[in-house]
């Protein structure tokens, strides 16, 4: 597709949000025009209306009458451009509000951009660069990152966009509604080839999807091909993933994503994909309480393709459906959140004092 199409002033609207932008912005057009235009006549009606004449007195008779009408005139022009600016804002804020944050049953997939170049990992392992393949009328949450420079990436059909940073994960949704093929756009300058850095967004119906996604990679789901990366990297050597490595030097990752965290100095951190990420390439910034600080860094042994892998992996290790699924839930001993919703019963840990490093044959969670 992508023929050229007869003149547009807007690109399509194929997403929930489109109409609601579409709106606050012709809104924000018409006001402007509105006073533009009223401001433009004014000039030019009181410059021909109070124009000098032979007979004007060099200051006119009332140029100090501060009368009443004069101040509701000044009242009326501060307080309606004042309504006008807050209907902006809320309007503003609420689309703002809508777009930055993802429904909680989204389906994930994941974005990297490079020079010049968008690669895209859907979870059940299929792979593609420069095309997006969405089923419609699902929540489609896209976890990006860069391996390199600032990108950023845009829809106009679905009027949403985010900057892609390098070395952290920014996040973007929309629900596509139409069936049809849309441009993506990188919309941060990100060096020579920049404006080629383009694709295509192919939303299809749920069949279609499930069609073209049976066709995708043969290399398994993202979160085993994670689950192989952590098995290739020796991961597995020191942190117990499954159930019967009961390795007590490094924290145990099953149930860990989406918890919080205690650290050894005190604080927490929620474990998503910012803090795992951070604990692979920067082990020592944060410390688990009860452990010390033996990691070696990652940097440089993983891309972040295989980073996003990784993540995954660990996700899964959170959910009965994942690919732990055989897996009972381990008492966690990270000294993380005691009150995990999904794990109730099993989850009865002390946080272990910070800085007492365990006996690595102690059986835990037999208290
Ligand atoms: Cu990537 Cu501009």
């Amino acid at each position: 597709m992508m023929e050229a199409k007869s003149f547009q002033l807007f690109p399509e609207q194929a997403s929930t949000i489109a109409a609601h932008v579409d709106g606050l912005y012709a809104f924000l057009v018409l006001v402007s025009a509105f006073f533009s235009l009223l401001i433009a006549f004014l000039v030019v009606w009181f410059a021909v209306k109070y124009r000098q004449r032979p007979d004007s007195p060099a200051v006119p008779a009332h140029a100090d009458d501060h009368s009443a009408g004069a101040m509701v005139l000044e009242i009326v022009w501060t307080v309606i451009p004042l309504g006008l600016s807050m209907i902006m804002f809320a309007w503003g804020v609420s689309i703002y509000f809508t777009e930055s944050r993802p429904p909680a049953d989204s389906m994930e997939i994941y974005v990297t951009g490079k020079q010049w170049m968008w690669k895209i990992q859907h979870m059940e392992g299929a792979r593609e660069i420069n095309e997006l393949h969405i089923p419609i009328d699902r929540d489609i949450k896209l976890t990006m990152t860069s391996e390199d420079v600032i990108h950023d990436f845009y829809v106009p059909a679905f009027r949403t966009k985010a900057d892609v940073l390098p070395g952290r994960y920014t996040t973007e949704w929309f629900k596509p509604t139409k069936v049809g093929e849309y441009h993506i756009f990188c919309a941060e300058y990100c060096g020579t080839k920049h404006s080629g850095m383009i694709g295509t967004v192919y939303v299809m119906s749920q069949n279609d999807y499930n069609e073209w996604l049976a066709h995708g990679s043969g290399e398994g789901s993202m979160a085993e091909q994670g689950q192989a990366l952590f098995n290739q990297l020796g991961c597995g050597n020191c942190h117990p993933s499954v159930i019967n490595n009961q390795n007590g030097r490094c924290p145990n990752l099953v149930g860990l994503f989406g918890t919080r965290v205690e650290l050894k100095d005190g604080t927490n951190v929620r474990a998503d994909e910012s803090y795992i990420r951070e604990s692979v390439l920067y082990p020592e910034s944060k410390i688990v309480a009860g452990y010390d600080n033996i990691m070696p860094t990652f940097k440089g042994l993983i891309s972040e393709e295989g980073m996003l892998k990784l993540v995954e992996y660990i996700k899964s290790l959170r959910t009965k459906n994942g690919t732990m699924s055989t897996a009972t839930p381990l008492p966690v001993q990270t000294g993380a959140t005691p009150q995990t919703p999904t794990k109730a019963g099993a989850m009865k840990t002390a946080a272990r004092p910070a800085g007492a490093v365990p006996a690595p044959a102690a059986p835990q969670g037999t208290r």
